[in-house]
């Protein structure tokens, strides 16, 4: 019988698709969660109380459910809505919904982690709130969390796994798909962990890299 790489080979062509919709899902839903993850983080910090109260709301519903509920609600339940949506958009709204929450904490953490001075210094030099916010805060804020948005990045690629219940055909799928069709106990998952692992190592090791050039930047 195969060994785990035997098995990785005969079966390459499937394991490669599942890695390009695990990438594509797991990039698009961080940097759609991103986005909106930083808007959330403005309104949670906002002096207006229905907005922040809001955005509280958000921040506690989506990490107080298990993203596989939120999943199924927007792929299968808003359908009787005649909301449908093909299995990669549900995928990829599902990651940028459930991201943005986790990273909305990390980008109000940062922000608030940035010296009052430097909001005082730009407002000083005749800025409105906004734009010291946009020129002096976010920039340094953004900087310091770097290494927690990665992290938010490699717990997405594992967590994306879950889209292969809907029917994505990421790496979980098409180990499931070989489950079936061999009959092997062990090596089509063992082969996906082995894929998910090198993933998030990689990238791990590539994030902190870049995080070690941008600390060496900081000593002017
Ligand atoms: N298993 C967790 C859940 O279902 C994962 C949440 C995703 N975590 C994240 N940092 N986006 O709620």
């Amino acid at each position: 019988s195969l060994n785990m790489f035997e098995f990785f080979w005969k079966y390459r062509d499937y394991y490669m698709k599942g890695i390009q919709f695990t990438l594509l899902i797991s990039a698009l839903g961080v940097v759609f969660g991103f986005i909106l993850g930083l808007f959330i983080a403005l309104m949670r910090m906002s002096k207006v109380k229905v907005v922040k109260l809001l955005a509280t709301t958000y921040i506690e519903v989506v990490r107080g459910t298990p993203m596989l509920v939120q999943l199924f609600i927007i792929h299968y339940s808003l359908s009787a809505f005649n909301i449908t949506f093909t299995p990669i958009q549900s995928g990829i709204l599902t990651l940028s919904l459930n991201s943005a929450a986790y990273l909305a904490e990390i980008f109000r953490a940062g922000i608030q982690g940035v010296d009052r001075g430097q909001l005082e210094a730009a407002r000083s030099l005749g800025m409105t709130k906004r734009q010291a916010m946009r020129h002096i805060v976010l920039p340094q804020a953004i900087k310091g969390i770097l290494p927690a948005i990665g992290n938010e990045f490699v717990v997405i690629i594992k967590e994306s796994s879950i889209v292969s219940f809907i029917g994505v055909y990421d790496i979980m799928y098409q180990a499931q798909i070989l489950r079936g069709s061999t009959f092997a106990p062990l090596n089509p998952l063992l082969v996906a962990a082995m894929i998910y692992f090198i993933l998030t190592f990689v990238l791990s090791k590539l994030l902190g890299v870049w995080e070690r050039k941008l600390s060496a930047s900081d000593n002017r």
